[in-house]
């Protein structure tokens, strides 16, 4: 929020653009009610026509209810499947194409309801996780790294409010979205699925991504979200998919929770349960998680979806149970409402085998019929969330005119997630630049700017979304007289090495764009950082032809390494879809100046994971003694991100500066004067960071504490108030191995903003 009491101070302008309160909390309930606190558990209350239902099903309705198939399975009998298994749920799209989707689904609907005894409609899932990314013509927005740079939270919420409109209008409830897992290892295939390495910044965009997804329509919340992957998913020791996760208990809850309370508070209707294994236990099969954290003390009140054959996993990937019917009495028990078994490719787990299970386990008395009516429960509750005993159907006109919009507000997000990451006064690029080359793997191409979940698992198929790649964007920015020229190079191959050697030496400024092919889950794990050989030559080449030249990356995470050496200039785009390649060229031709900061921390290589900014001391900084091989400082820190202008810190404070420990959860205001003393107009991030600098326990050398965001006009100041709430710092105290509750430490707290080396301290007492 702008302060305007300060104008006694010499504050000398006007904010022009504001993007988001400055709050440091989840919004005010999460944040009162304390997101990161442990919390009683609250009384699920379903309503009469839930009850009734429960009440009435049969026991192969309910185990209906509790499966999830997807819809190409349903064969060509539609009316005999549904009859036979009585699905509460289908997922996956029957068809790219928007209008067919939705009158699929109208069908397909007829025949379910006709088979169902109580006319209850299925619930249709869907994997919409930058825009509805399934669908031709869809928009397709940066993936949640590049949103967490923009460190703007109502982006995340726009972005699924958009999503949310088009789920509907083609017949889908659902989207399995947001990933509330916290990054921590960027050799992990789904790094960018996450938003940030910060709880509390991951925390914010998950929260409004929910709430984006949740927004009521005729008095129904129009699509449900899902937070997933519960819990610890984002942590494999070796950085494989899907591979065992070693989590302290206190990092664990203090880390990795965060993102799935601030979800859950925000309304989520469902939790996606993760894949692997934590501390030996299979996330599916642990009651700690699904019962004891997730409902008793997150106060998840919502539905239980499993990952994709997940009881199958047990036997075959954690080797945990000998067949997979124990491992749906072990995963049922633990506190899944409804099992994913969308493909019959496996033999031991198919619908049919899975429901006979169940079947079995409910009539041995092995599974109570308590726990079923409780599962059936969740899955019926969540369904009338969204109006669909109401009415379930689309609307196939809606969905042409809705899929495709939101382009302007694609450029927005991707525009500002761009984070300027190195520069010598190289960029920006003069459009009136006589002959620009236009080089690397991505400059125009469409997969490369989307990554994976873009109308494919694993990206773009034969055909493209609607884009603008950075050739296009270029083209489109250069002056009339400006020549643009084209010299593609592959991802890993590097066969035109004496035509861009020529191209570069006759052209005025050099665009390189690079990065990596798009991938999903496990075919994007990496054991290095460093960016393929071919890149690298590229680079080589660029820096000995010595014409001035700057690198663009797209990418799922910090890839790169030495190459920085020489690039005189280098902008992170991460993912940015749609409209990436519009946002690049303005940020490389100063239309616009930089504002990303990375929402994580870029490693200097593999050899200093888990390299993570909320590490406890001491700092992972080369001490002068090690060689310069084995530094330990990173690439670029957590939060960096230069811009063509500069920003000035002055008088910063902290009030109130004592605080009793009983009332962490107030705000304290942190103010700082902030003044662009460049000489061109900026947007400017302004994190503010905390850190407890003596204590019972070591406390993470920095966590975010609260952010806000300035436009200022050269010589423009204002001074920035940001309210945080000082509960979001609590910890597990205690030993090595204590579980205690949450609670913010007293002590005395360092508080910073920015880069700026200045602190004022906080009291806790
Ligand atoms: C992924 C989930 C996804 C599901 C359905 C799984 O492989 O782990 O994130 O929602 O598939 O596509």
């Amino acid at each position: 929020m702008v302060d305007n009491t300060f104008q006694d101070e010499g504050r000398t302008g006007t904010s022009r653009r504001r993007f988001m309160e400055a709050t440091g909390g989840i919004g005010l309930s999460a944040a009162l009610s304390g997101y990161l606190s442990d919390e009683p558990r609250r009384e699920k209350r379903p309503s009469e026509r839930v009850r009734a239902l429960v009440g009435e099903m049969s026991l192969q309705e309910k185990i209906g209810q509790m499966t999830q198939v997807a819809a190409y399975e349903v064969d060509d009998d539609p009316k005999a499947f549904f009859e036979r298994y009585q699905p509460g749920s289908l997922m996956y799209a029957t068809t790219a194409d928007p209008l067919q989707l939705a009158e699929d689904i109208n069908e397909l609907l007829d025949a379910a309801i006709e088979a169902q005894p109580h006319d209850v409609p299925f619930v249709f899932g869907i994997d919409a996780v930058h825009g509805n990314n399934n669908l031709d013509g869809a928009t397709i927005f940066p993936h949640n790294h590049g949103v967490g740079a923009t460190w703007n939270e109502e982006y995340a919420r726009r972005m699924a409010e958009h999503t949310s409109k088009t789920l509907r209008a083609t017949g889908t409830h659902w989207t399995f979205s947001p990933v509330a897992d916290i990054q921590r290892d960027p050799r992990w295939g789904r790094f960018y699925e996450g938003f940030s390495e910060d709880p509390y910044l991951a925390s914010r965009m998950v929260a409004e991504k929910v709430r984006g997804y949740e927004r009521t329509e005729n008095g129904y919340k129009s699509a449900g979200a899902t937070v997933k992957h519960f819990a610890g998913y984002s942590e494999p020791r070796h950085g494989d998919d899907r591979t065992p996760a070693l989590i302290p208990y206190r990092t664990f809850r203090h880390t990795h929770l965060p993102p799935f309370h601030a979800g859950i508070s925000a309304g989520a209707e469902t939790v996606m349960v993760n894949s692997g294994s934590v501390n030996g236990v299979p996330a599916h099969a642990s009651e700690e998680l699904l019962q004891t954290i997730l409902r008793d003390t997150l106060g998840f009140e919502g539905m239980v979806v499993s990952d994709w054959h997940d009881f199958y996993r047990m036997v075959e990937v954690h080797e945990y149970v000998a067949d997979v019917k124990d491992a749906v009495r072990l995963g049922i028990d633990a506190g899944i409402d409804m099992y994913m078994v969308p493909a019959a490719g496996i033999e031991s787990d198919t619908v049919d085998t899975y429901q006979r299970h169940l079947r079995n386990l409910v009539e041995s008395g092995e599974i109570s019929m308590d726990r079923i009516d409780d599962a059936v429960t969740n899955v019926l509750a969540f369904k009338e969330a969204l109006g669909l005993f109401e009415n379930p159907y689309a609307d196939p006109q809606r969905a042409s005119e809705i899929v495709g919009g939101a382009r302007e507000l694609a450029y927005e997000i991707a525009t500002d997630s761009m984070t300027l990451l190195k520069n010598d006064g190289t960029l920006p690029f003069d459009p009136k630049v006589g002959t620009v080359l236009v080089t690397g793997p991505s400059a125009d191409d469409v997969a490369n700017m989307m990554g994976g979940w873009t109308l494919g698992w694993q990206g773009v198929g034969e055909t493209l979304p609607p884009a603008v790649t950075p050739l296009d964007g270029i083209k489109g920015i250069v002056s009339d007289s400006t020549e643009v020229v084209h010299e593609p190079t592959g991802l890993y191959t590097f066969d035109n090495e004496a035509a861009v050697r020529k191209a570069a030496s006759d052209a005025d400024a050099v665009v390189a764009v690079l990065g990596e092919g798009p991938y999903a889950e496990e075919h994007g794990d990496i054991d290095t950082l460093g960016l393929p050989d071919a890149q690298r030559e590229l680079v080589r080449t660029l820096d000995s032809v010595g014409t001035p030249h700057a690198g663009v990356l797209f990418a799922g995470r910090p890839r790169g390494t030495r190459v920085f050496d020489r690039l005189p200039a280098a902008v992170m785009a991460y993912l940015p879809g749609t409209m990436g390649g519009a946002a690049v060229a303005d940020v490389v031709f100063g239309n616009v100046s930089p504002s990303g900061r990375l929402p994580f921390t870029w490693p200097a290589g593999t050899g200093q994971l888990l390299n993570v900014h909320n590490l406890y001391p001491p700092e992972l900084f080369g001490t002068g003694e090690t060689p310069p091989t084995s530094t330990q400082e990173p690439t670029f820190p957590f939060g960096h991100g230069l811009s063509y202008t500069e920003f000035t810190y002055a008088d910063l404070r902290v009030e109130p500066s004592t605080l009793p420990e009983a009332s962490a959860n107030e705000r304290i205001n942190v103010s700082v004067r902030v003044t662009n003393s460049g000489d061109r107009s900026g947007d400017h991030v302004i994190p503010v960071y905390a850190h407890r600098r003596h204590g019972a326990i070591a406390s993470p050398m920095t966590e975010v504490l609260g952010v806000d965001r300035v436009s200022l006009d050269p010589g423009e100041s204002t001074r920035v108030i940001v309210k945080a709430s000082v509960n979001q710092l609590a910890t597990v105290p205690g030993d090595v191995f204590s579980k205690s509750k949450l609670r913010v430490l007293p002590g005395d707290y360092a508080i910073s903003v920015g880069e700026w080396d200045e602190e004022q301290t906080l009291t806790v007492r």
